[in-house]
């Protein structure tokens, strides 16, 4: 039967391909408030939508993709909203991670382990384990994120070490960072038209191109992830210089 879902469009080739995308996925509640359901369902069909992503993230040859899964500050909603993305994290692991290893993604993390409770951070310890060799796509997971205290938590661990000031400098502190390693994200999408960056890979992003769609993150397809891809390549990036 024809079909005129998004998914059987031909996308013509793109000029230029991020090298990492950033994501932060917002609009989960919005989206379950306007059918009536709670907040945890948004979160939930969020979740769902991320398998299409990360597939056509990779058809459409982005290597790099960090999503905004839970952010520091998430701690104070409240205490059912908390224990339903917890549980989320959980189930991803114990659903989804075989088929994630199948398709060659190679799952990191980003964030802050210790608040979680030890059962959960050992299966995100052996999901990293488990497919550190995969090379189809990096998914960082940003889970108990945010990019002050990752700032706070490399200063700490640069003076631990004895770094001496004439030591530092910017690759320095890159090098500290949970993204140690990877290229910054070229481009940072944020869903649902909120045109903030919520503390999300605030060093890193210094120069990434922003991109806001109004689309509340569970309705963000293929489709607004190519526009997304399109726009970003029809940007001229200039990183403070003259065009030239
Ligand atoms: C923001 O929407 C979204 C979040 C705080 C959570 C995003 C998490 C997922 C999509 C689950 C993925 C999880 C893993 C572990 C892979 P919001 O609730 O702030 O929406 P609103 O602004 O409409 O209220």
């Amino acid at each position: 039967m024809a079909s005129n879902s998004p998914d059987d469009r031909q996308y013509p080739p793109l000029a230029k391909i991020p090298q990492h995308v950033g994501i932060i996925m917002d609009g989960n509640g919005r989206w379950a408030q306007q059918r009536g359901l709670p907040r945890s369902a948004g979160h939930r069909a969020g979740t769902e939508n991320l398998r299409g992503v990360l597939r056509a993230a990779v058809e459409f040859g982005v290597p790099v993709l960090t999503i905004y899964a839970f952010s520091t500050e998430n701690w104070a909603r409240p205490r059912s909203e908390v224990k339903a993305l917890l549980s989320i994290l959980e189930r991803v692991i114990d659903r989804e991670l075989h088929e994630l290893h199948q398709e060659g993604v190679q799952l990191r993390h980003i964030g802050r382990l210790d608040r979680l409770t030890p059962r959960l951070r050992q299966k995100v310890l052996d999901a990293i384990e488990l497919t550190k060799n995969n090379q189809q796509l990096i998914l960082n997971v940003a889970f108990d994120y945010g990019g002050r205290a990752e700032l706070v938590h490399a200063v700490q661990r640069i003076v631990a070490a004895g770094v001496t000031p004439e030591q530092v400098d910017e690759a320095l502190i890159s090098s500290y960072l949970y993204t140690a390693g990877l290229p910054d994200p070229d481009l940072i999408i944020r869903t649902s038209g909120e045109m903030r960056i919520s503390n999300f890979l605030i060093w890193q992003g210094a120069y990434a191109e922003l991109y806001v769609t109004p689309t509340l993150w569970p309705d963000f397809d293929k489709e607004e992830l190519y526009k997304a891809l399109e726009s970003y390549s029809r940007r001229e990036r200039r990183f403070g210089m003259v065009p030239g």
